[in-house]
Parts: structure tokens; sequence; C-alpha cells
């Protein structure tokens, strides 16, 4: 066997573990259904198709509601849950078969062999929602649906309420109620499946930190890293990375969202990467900040450290019965100590970090959950108070420190600086696991792995 057939067959190996059965749509969907009660009715759209350019679409992702509840991957589609309903309580809408649309744009299930793929009680063509969807919400006392995402549903289903209030011997409306919260706090407890999933993402994800700090050396252009990125992505069959890929070199690294990756990498300059791939709808969000020329500066090392410590401390704070501020509030104090120690903020640590005086070089939070959204599903506080840290619960830990380059306060050798370092973290029952740790951060690793390749010396 060839190495390329081998390195095929082991990813093809590695993703095999990894698919979601439709046993598991169905236990989430009795879940919800637990919750809704006997009187409610819930309804969850599937995503729509978005036009990129004139007749051209965004590659189709399926909405991760919907996705989390019925595994169909079809766009025009429809999930009604009803609670109690004897001739079968979950039902779909979605498009008919059409051997025309078929030949251009690939195979379409048709309500028959969808209802079985999803196992689901029964499916109905999408047309005929006007006629079946008003006579599945009367008499039921709750709708549970979040208005607000996809308008002409949201005007449709107003409209059928009005005609049930109008109609002779109406006894009133159902109340519509918003079904995020229920379905959200669901989908924040990660099943032994979806933590697999997010493992392979992450797993694919660290190969691509790897494959970029192999390739880094001045003169590149941070579009040629992404460019590595993206193929270890879709060499491991995960097609779309999660979210913009973000490739920042030197004082690039201090726009929050920068995406154009369109500069030279200079020598002596910090590169940041933030990427993330999406691994049959779940999520990975991965950040390394590395020089480069492959060696840190003193002033970029002193930096990098300070995060790197306080993405430690943060890390050390995720066990269950913790709560979410707690890893947040570790990363502060380390950052602000590590500040003062460096003479960027002067004074006592608890004064800075109770004025927020840190916040001038590190202006975000430590993190947010992780799963099928790269920022998933999920409430950070329940009443009120910080939610309990608990198992099964998946976060990102990602602090960082960033200079501005006219930061007059600073002397001129840590300007233009931004580091950030973040990795994916999963709570299970038997402690934390780091799922993104096989992409290099100490400062040794990264300076070993990326001496391997030789520095050409400067071309900008
Ligand atoms: N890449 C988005 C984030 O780190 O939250
Ligand atoms: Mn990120
Ligand atoms: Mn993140």
């Amino acid at each position: 066997m060839s190495v390329a057939m081998m390195a095929g067959s082991k990813a093809a190996s590695a993703n095999a573990a990894t698919a979601i059965g439709k046993a598991e749509y169905a236990r989430r969907r009795a879940r919800l259904i637990a919750a809704l009660g006997d009187d409610s009715l819930a309804i969850v759209p599937a995503a729509r198709e978005q036009l990129r350019s004139r007749d051209t679409y965004f590659p189709f992702r399926q909405d991760s509601d919907f996705h989390y509840l019925t595994g169909f991957e079809e766009p025009e589609a429809l999930l009604v849950l009803m609670p109690g309903r004897a001739q079968g309580e979950s039902l779909l809408f979605c498009r008919e078969r059409n051997a025309e649309k078929e030949i251009w744009d690939g195979p379409r299930l048709g309500p028959e062999r969808a209802a079985e793929h999803c196992g689901l009680c029964d499916a109905f063509p999408i047309g005929d929602l006007d006629d079946i969807l008003p006579g599945l919400l009367e008499g039921r006392a709750r709708i549970y649906y979040s208005m607000g995402r996809f308008p002409q549903l949201d005007r449709r289903l107003q409209n059928y309420l009005h005609t049930i209030d109008n109609a002779p011997g109406s006894t009133g409306v159902p109340e519509m109620v918003g079904l995020d919260h229920l379905l959200h706090d669901l989908r924040l407890y990660k099943s032994a499946q979806e933590l697999r999933l997010l493992a392979r993402a992450a797993e694919i994800t660290a190969e691509a930190h790897r494959r970029a700090m192999v390739r880094c050396q001045p003169g590149l252009f941070e579009y040629q890293l992404e460019a590595e990125i993206l193929h270890t992505f879709v060499d491991a069959g995960a097609r779309e990375p999660a979210y913009p890929t973000i490739v920042g070199g030197g004082k690039n690294a201090l726009v929050m969202h920068y995406c154009s990756n369109a500069a030279p990498l200079k020598n002596g300059d910090l590169v940041l990467v933030d990427a993330g791939c999406e691994f049959r709808g779940y999520a990975a969000d991965v950040t390394r900040t590395y020089p480069v020329n492959g060696r840190f500066s003193p002033v970029q090392k002193a930096l990098y450290e300070i995060v790197l410590a306080a993405q430690q401390s943060a890390i050390d704070t995720i066990r269950a019965g913790n709560d979410w501020d707690q890893p947040h509030a570790a990363s502060v104090r380390t950052t602000t100590e590590g500040l003062v120690d460096l003479g960027l903020l002067r004074g006592d640590v608890d004064g800075l970090i109770e004025s927020g005086a840190y916040r001038r070089f590190y202006m975000h939070r430590a993190g947010h959950w992780l799963g099928m959204d790269v920022h998933d599903a999920g409430d950070y506080r329940v009443h009120g108070q910080w939610r309990q840290l608990e198992a099964g619960m998946v976060m990102t830990v990602e602090p960082g420190i960033y200079i501005a380059a006219d930061d007059k306060q600073v002397p001129e050798k840590f300007r233009g600086i931004g580091i950030r370092i973040e990795d994916d973290v999963a709570l299970t029952r038997d402690g934390v696991q780091v799922l993104s740790a096989a992409a290099p951060k100490t400062v040794a690793d990264i300076e070993y792995l990326m001496g391997e390749t030789e520095v050409q010396g400067e071309l900008w």
C-alpha cells in the first residue's frame, strides 16, 4: 500500500467510528417531547439555502437545532413534535421527489423515505404545509417556536393563528413560547457520540495547525497558511471550517475578527491563527500564535508565557461543581499578575481586576460553549447565577493579550503584539479532556516543530 493510501485509510477509519445513528436522534426528540408537556406542539424549521451570487448558492448547511433533532440534511423542511399524539409524536414536512431537479442537484429523500431514514412517525410534502399544519395547531395550548429567525415562516404561523382565532366557535389560539431555552439546554450536554465527533473535529484541527506551523516562514502570505489549514480539513473529510479562518500576522492579530488574510508574514513578527473545522456538524475552535520565523524573541516569549499560564490556570478550574465564570476569573488574575510583573500594568492586582484595568489588554471572555455551533447553544447563567459546570459540557479556553500598536503608555517593544491560545476542553465523568492537545503550544514544542523547516530570510 502506498503512503498516500495508508494515510487515506487512516483518516477513513478515524472517521468511521463517529456517525450518529437514528436511535440517538429519536432519543433527543423523546427528551424534548418529555420536556414540552402534552398540550403543546413544537416547530423546528430546516435552514434556508442562501444566495451567494446571482443564481449560485453557498454550500448548504443545515440548521443546528433541526439537525440535532432529525439528522435530515435537506433544506425546505420542518419538524413538528406533538407530545401525546396517538398516531405519532414526530412529523416531518419535506420536499417531494422531483426527477428533473434531482438530475441537477442530486437525490432528495422525499417524504416516504425521509420518515424511514430519520425514524420519524410520518412525513408529508412541504407543499401541503398550509393544508395540514393549521389543523395540527388547533386545540394545543402552547406552540414552542423560536420567532425571528425565519421571517416568512413567522408570518405564515401568525396567519394560521389568525385563521384559527377567527373560525366560528373558536376557543382562542395557542400561546407562542420560544423553544430555544428547552432545546438548547439539551444541546449543552454532549452524549458519548457527540464527544467523539467533537474530539475528531479537534484532532483534524490540531493536525491542520501543525501543518501550518511547519510551512510557516517569512515572506509567505497569510492566506498561504490558511491554505494549509483548509487542505488538512478537506483532506480529512471536514469540508467546511466552522467559522472563517483567521490568520493575522503582526498587528493584524489585534483585530478580533480579522479574516482578510491577505498580508505578507514578516520576519520577527508573530502570527495568530484561529481556525477550526466542522466535522459532521460539530465544530472545533483552536488558536495558536507563533513566531513567523520559528523563534520567539525575548519580548514575545515573555508575553506568550503569561497567556499560556493564564490558559492553564483557567483549565485547572474546570471541574464539576465550579461555575462558568471561574475559568475566566482565573485567566484574568494570572494575566493581570503577569502584566504587572512586566510593568505593563501598575498597581495592586486586586484593584486592577476590580477596576477592569486589565481589559485594555484582555478585552474578551476566556471562552464559550462549543458543539454543533462554534459559539454553541446553552445559557451561561441560570436564575441570574453563573451556571455550574457539569459532565458533558464542552467549552473553549482562550485567553489573550493584545497590545495596541499606538499605545504610547507601554514601551515600544511591546506594541502591536497580539497573542491568543485557544483549546477545546470537554468535561467528562472522568475529568477534563483537552481535545485539541495535539496542536503544540509550549514555546519549546513550537520552536522544535518549526525548527524542522529552514528559515529562508526576510523577503518583505
Ligand atoms: N473563532 C471564534 C472564537 O474564537 O470565538
Ligand atoms: Mn477561535
Ligand atoms: Mn472561540
